[in-house]
């Protein structure tokens, strides 16, 4: 058996996010029905359509690099949407909801940050500099939906969601 290389893990890494993604942007629909607030929704929406551009994206890349598009099922998110679904359950009709919502919500941009940022680093070092810029492209965008979300979270969801408590 030939020994595993950093594009071998390059690619099961992509697969990985690929699945992500895929899971994601069922999930954003559904997050944005829950969410009681307007900007909420928009944000989520917004970021729907961002996950379908994502995703285009990333079939650029295995295109790049000569493989067929195809996830690998990736536990880590399930686990996070799981939870997401959880406080939609638990929280609903609660005034914490959105505060819930926007935390899991981060939570699955966290995990796509930490995949991005790994994937360009190492595209960069195998010498795949057009998917550099792809990977790179997705990455800017999870970034600013994470600061869209500290945001709304910040000024809507969590001083409402508090007042209740206090
Ligand atoms: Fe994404
Ligand atoms: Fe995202």
């Amino acid at each position: 058996m030939p020994e595993k290389t950093l594009d071998d893990l390059f690619l099961d890494t992509l697969k990985d996010i690929y699945y992500a993604e895929k899971q994601i942007i069922k999930a954003l629909p559904k997050m944005a029905r829950a969410v009681q607030s307007e900007e909420g929704k928009a944000a989520f929406l917004k970021h729907r359509d961002e996950t379908d551009m994502q995703i285009q994206r990333l079939q650029q890349v295995f295109e790049l690099i000569g493989k067929a598009a195809r996830g690998k099922t990736c536990e880590a998110i399930q686990g996070i949407i799981a939870e997401g679904e959880e406080i939609m359950e638990e929280f609903k009709g609660s005034v914490a909801l959105d505060a819930g919502l926007i935390s899991s919500a981060q939570t699955v941009e966290h995990y796509e940050i930490a995949r991005y940022g790994t994937l360009k680093s190492w595209a960069a070092q195998v010498g795949y500099a057009d998917a550099v810029a792809l990977l790179d492209a997705n990455l800017q965008e999870e970034l600013a939906t994470d600061m869209k979300l500290t945001e709304l979270g910040e000024k809507s969801a969590n001083p409402k969601g508090a007042k209740k408590v206090a």
